[in-house]
């Protein structure tokens, strides 16, 4: 007899920020650790106004199946907002509503990834799209992010030597590095992918956190139908929410359909309406300028905290947005000796290995600077520095 469970749950990594999250259970340790967004932006009054205002409406649909695409008012509203914000013209059609941009990872995998498949995926990763597309059994291409996105050279060698399904990019202020693909590197990015017969999948969940400078150009605005575009309310309402949405042309669209309506027939029907009501009675704009605010704040604390704190010889990137940033230590030092060291100071932090799926990035970290406080995000850098300094290995 063979084994129970299938193959393919042997080849995906257990999420090892999860457990780290166990770590953070107890309110003294200070968690640079998780990415979530601080919940004192979620505007539970006004999601509580709109969900009763939805309830009060009498409208039954609310609470009934509905279609696999989503609530069209809310597929409008999305569509309508890609043009404000980026100038790109989508249809609402083009939109299909899911929970959260992660099930988005998950139906594109479902859609084109088959067993030894290639795909192309940053170095460091999404670690949830890594999950998400492990389950299909692709095989990994992972191409090393540089300061203003990927090597392109290394993507171009990937795309010539073999067949290619897609490239996953993180475009705007990428979890785990923060960084953010300049304007010339999109423009080559969409120069190479207009020759491939490859899609790229634009995970863009913090594109709307933007600190400073104007948003650049969207994938889809070059390459059309070759890019699959992923969005989040996560990260502007809330991510308890669980709604995002997948924006692609008609045929990837009806194959992305068919993939959900198999996994869950629909997403939340009520939930779609509590947010589209959440939306059009409150200005959304402005509440998304308060969270941007704040963690701008966070993050001048905390690159402060570290250009005070940790050694000369540690790198690290100053993202434009976003909730995260990256630490490179000399590589001699490992940032999971320095996590066993920082839990007993109680200080918590994603070391970076499980970011490359060809092992590597001992020596870096990720930091979240999104959900602690300004004193205690100047507290936790400045115990880390001070275990860097101490590390057995002789200290940085
Ligand atoms: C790059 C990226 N994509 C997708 C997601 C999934 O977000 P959600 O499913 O909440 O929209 C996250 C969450 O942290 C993320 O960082």
């Amino acid at each position: 007899m063979g084994p129970l469970y299938a193959q393919r749950m042997s080849t995906i990594p257990k999420s090892f920020i999860r457990e780290i999250l166990k770590v953070t259970e107890d309110p003294e340790v200070i968690s640079f650790a998780g990415g979530l967004p601080n919940p004192r932006f979620f505007p539970v009054e006004e999601i509580t106004r709109a969900a009763s205002d939805v309830l009060a409406g009498a409208d039954v649909s609310a609470l009934q199946y509905s279609t696999t695409e989503g609530y069209q008012p809310l597929r409008e509203y999305i569509a309508q907002r890609y043009l404000k914000k980026k100038g790109l013209a989508v249809s609402a059609n083009e939109i299909l509503i899911t929970n959260g941009s992660q099930q988005g990872l998950d139906l594109v995998g479902k859609v084109f990834i088959g067993k030894d498949d290639r795909i192309a995926i940053e170095r460091p990763a999404y670690l949830g799209a890594i999950q998400a597309f492990a389950l299909y059994e692709p095989l990994f291409c992972p191409v090393p992010l540089l300061e203003d996105g990927v090597d392109i050279d290394r993507l171009k060698d990937v795309l010539n030597g073999h067949r290619v399904k897609l490239f996953h990019t993180v475009i705007n202020f990428q979890n785990p590095s923060g960084i953010s693909y300049s304007q010339s590197k999109r423009e080559e990015l969409a120069e190479l992918f207009s020759q491939h017969d490859a899609v790229v999948v634009e995970d863009d969940p913090y594109g709307e956190l933007r600190f400073v400078g104007v948003a650049p150009q969207s994938m889809r605005s070059w390459l059309d139908g070759k890019a699959v575009l992923l969005g989040s309310f996560s990260k502007t309402i809330a991510p308890g929410l669980r709604l995002g949405w997948v924006c692609a042309k008609h045929e990837t669209m009806d194959k992305l359909v068919v993939a959900k309506q198999a996994s869950d027939l629909h997403s939340n029907s009520l939930c779609q309406r509590i947010v589209h009501q959440y939306l059009m009675s409150n200005d959304v704009d402005r509440h998304i300028e308060t969270i941007i605010a704040a963690y701008k704040k966070q993050r001048d604390i905390m690159v402060a905290a570290i250009e005070d704190n940790f050694p000369a010889e540690v790198r690290f990137t100053r993202p434009e947005g976003g909730m995260f940033l990256w630490v490179t230590l000399p590589e001699r030092l490992s940032a999971l000796e320095l996590f066993e060291h920082a839990v007993r100071e109680k200080v918590a932090f994603v070391p970076g290995t499980p970011f490359f799926v060809d092992g590597g990035g001992t020596n870096s970290m990720r930091l979240n600077f999104s959900n602690e406080n300004e004193d205690r995000i100047k507290e936790g850098i400045r115990r880390l520095g001070q275990i860097m300094k101490n590390l057995p290995a002789g200290g940085v």
